[in-house]
């Protein structure tokens, strides 16, 4: 194989982004993500150690990857989190280094996490109502992570992004007070549409807002003004701004219109299986290979094979859609 050849799948699509979840384990338990127990946990020997994750990483830049995000689980509950970040950030050739987090250590870590590289913060928020939170979340964290956003504004990591999944009769009523953080704050507000994952509390179809209708909820008090694209920033959401707000509001549609034609990533579980899409079970084991004294041309061959089996797309609006094995925590969004 060319050492520097590119990882590009059967439908021509460039892959140069990896999310690589490092941990399974969270400190909240997302009604939508987790059932109140938690979940099976993979035995820690089975979890990728620092040193191979950072090999698979080197590889993957060594061949086009230009862009990693670091998930979970939560991935601020991981031990040596921030210097495994930092040597991350320290790979030739990698852009831009971004975390998912929920928020609730991150007052904590903002300083830190910049200090050792980590461009931004894309926070995972559903209300702003303690109560609410609590019922969401299973946890009584609102002002922690309200306090953490501060923090990471305050500390560099922008734009701190927020990420609200809307679900139809639990937090939509929030959405207006969502939306305006962005008047006040300089925070990317980003409304998600609910996706179908294997969760007791059970998706509908009933219960996903559509962007289109998030977007006309808004405009109804407030018109949104279309932020084109940046250079670097094109991703799945559709950006918009009030007028003269320091903040904006974006929307992700994976259900209603999905962005799967310009899909460019790759997933990595915290167990070393890289998945071929978010919502597809197919995945390619790169322990064994990491673990038996494998070169990195054997690697190589894994990841070219994982982004060759990249489907098309998924299939949530088609009828052989099936709800995915793994939940949202083992997978990292
Ligand atoms: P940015 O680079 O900051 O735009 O990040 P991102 O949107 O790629 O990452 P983030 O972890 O913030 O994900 C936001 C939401 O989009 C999450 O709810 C994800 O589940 C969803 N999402 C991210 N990637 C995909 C994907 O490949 N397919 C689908 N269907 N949804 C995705
Ligand atoms: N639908 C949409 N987004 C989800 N997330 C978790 N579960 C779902 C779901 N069923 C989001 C989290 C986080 C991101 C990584 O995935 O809120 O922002
Ligand atoms: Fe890519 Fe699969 Fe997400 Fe579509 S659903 S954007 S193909 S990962």
């Amino acid at each position: 194989m060319d050492r520097h050849a590119r990882l590009i799948d059967a439908y021509e699509r460039r892959i140069d982004y990896l999310r690589i979840s490092v941990t399974d384990r969270c400190n909240l338990r997302c009604v939508y993500c987790m059932p109140p127990e938690g979940i099976d946990l993979i035995e820690s020997a089975d979890i990728l150690r620092y040193e191979e994750l950072l090999r698979i990483a080197r590889i993957a830049v060594a061949h086009g990857v230009t862009k990693i995000r670091v998930t979970g689980g939560e991935p601020l509950v991981r031990k040596g989190i921030v210097d495994f970040l930092r040597s991350l950030s320290l790979i030739d050739g990698l852009d831009d280094l971004s975390l998912t987090t929920n928020g609730v250590l991150l007052k904590d870590y903002a300083r830190r996490l910049k200090d050792a590289g980590l461009k931004r913060v894309n926070v995972s928020l559903d209300s702003l109502k303690r109560d609410r939170f609590q019922k969401m979340t299973r946890g009584d964290n609102l002002r922690q992570v309200l306090d953490g956003l501060e923090e990471a504004e305050k500390a560099g990591l922008t734009p701190v992004k927020i990420n609200m999944v809307v679900i139809k009769g639990f937090n939509d009523d929030e959405v207006i007070d969502f939306a305006m953080m962005s008047r006040t704050k300089p925070y990317h507000v980003r409304f998600i549409e609910y996706m179908p994952f294997n969760t007791q509390e059970g998706w509908q179809r009933e219960k996903c807002l559509t962007a289109r209708q998030l977007k006309e909820m808004i405009d109804a008090v407030e018109p949104l003004i279309p932020v084109a694209d940046t250079k670097g920033a094109a991703g799945p959401a559709k950006r918009f701004r009030f007028k003269d707000a320091p903040g904006e509001v974006g929307f992700i549609s994976p259900v209603s219109e999905h962005f799967c034609g310009s899909c460019n990533r790759l997933r990595l579980t915290s167990d070393g299986k890289l998945r071929t899409c978010l919502f597809s079970d197919k995945e390619i084991d790169i322990r064994k290979a990491l673990r038996d004294g494998s070169d990195d041309s054997a690697i190589e061959h894994l990841l070219f094979r994982a982004v060759a089996e990249k489907p098309e797309g998924h299939q949530i609006n088609e009828n052989v859609f099936k709800k995915c094995s793994r939940t949202m925590s083992l997978i990292g969004g």
